[in-house]
């Protein structure tokens, strides 16, 4: 049988959205990006004035709002819209008001026991692809296909200044990077479900492949175990 649940982890600009788009698309699976949750937290928190260090108010700021994922007009970047408390906040996410603050939100024990319930539940309707930090790990440790995707930072960066272009947008490369690297670093030291690849996870190394042939890879991955 097909995995029901692709789960694809990695750090910032490692191209899982690309990547997990594809092959959701191919195999007709929901694609869920677990990031744009807590980039709609950090969103929400800045516009009603809630402390970005402040766990408890964070989690009691999920707990009262609604933040929906639903899918985009075909061929609009990033694939998907945000939607909180019934506002589309999908451009603004990727604001660097938002990205400076989203680690320090992502790393609260009480934000991440708020969020769990919810993505795992997304992963129970199955044949999807989910991509976040902790998807192997914690979210969805049962996934049929667990990947962990990863590239040099110089690499991520130069991606990430590109899909913000692609957004419409006109990014400072020394801010990019900068934030890349504090994020990355805030991810992986974070003592809740920190950044790192689950013991059965496939790690690819994207900065050597192409999109076609990352893609190529992975739909061998998925018929070995639906021999
Ligand atoms: O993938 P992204 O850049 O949109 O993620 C935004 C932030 O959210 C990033 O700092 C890591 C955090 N995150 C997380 O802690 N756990 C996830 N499952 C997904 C994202």
């Amino acid at each position: 049988m097909k995995p029901s649940v692709i789960a694809i982890d990695g750090p910032s600009g490692s191209g899982k959205t690309i990547v997990g788009q594809r092959i959701a698309r191919e195999f007709g699976y929901l694609y869920l990006d677990t990031g744009a949750f807590y980039r709609a937290l950090t969103w929400l928190a800045l516009n009603r004035g809630v402390d970005p260090h402040d766990g408890p108010a964070l989690a009691s700021l999920a707990r009262g709002s609604s933040i929906e994922i639903v899918a985009a007009p075909a061929g609009e970047a990033p694939g998907y819209s945000v939607v909180v408390d019934g506002k589309d906040v999908t451009r603004e996410l990727s604001l660097p008001a938002v990205a400076d603050e989203v680690s320090i939100v992502a790393a609260h024990p009480e934000v991440r026991a708020e969020m769990l319930p919810i993505q795992r539940q997304a992963t129970r309707r199955g044949n999807v692809v989910i991509a976040g930090r902790d998807i192997g790990t914690v979210i969805a440790p049962d996934a049929g296909l667990k990947l962990y995707l990863d590239a040099p930072l110089p690499v991520r960066i130069a991606r990430r200044i590109e899909q913000l272009k692609a957004m419409g947008m006109t990014p400072d490369p020394t801010k990019v990077a900068a934030e890349m690297a504090e994020r990355d670093r805030l991810d992986q030291a974070r003592a809740v479900a920190p950044l790192k690849p689950a013991p059965d996870a496939v790690i690819l190394d994207t900065s050597t492949m192409s999109i076609d042939e990352e893609v190529a890879l992975i739909r061998d991955l998925i018929a070995q175990r639906d021999p």
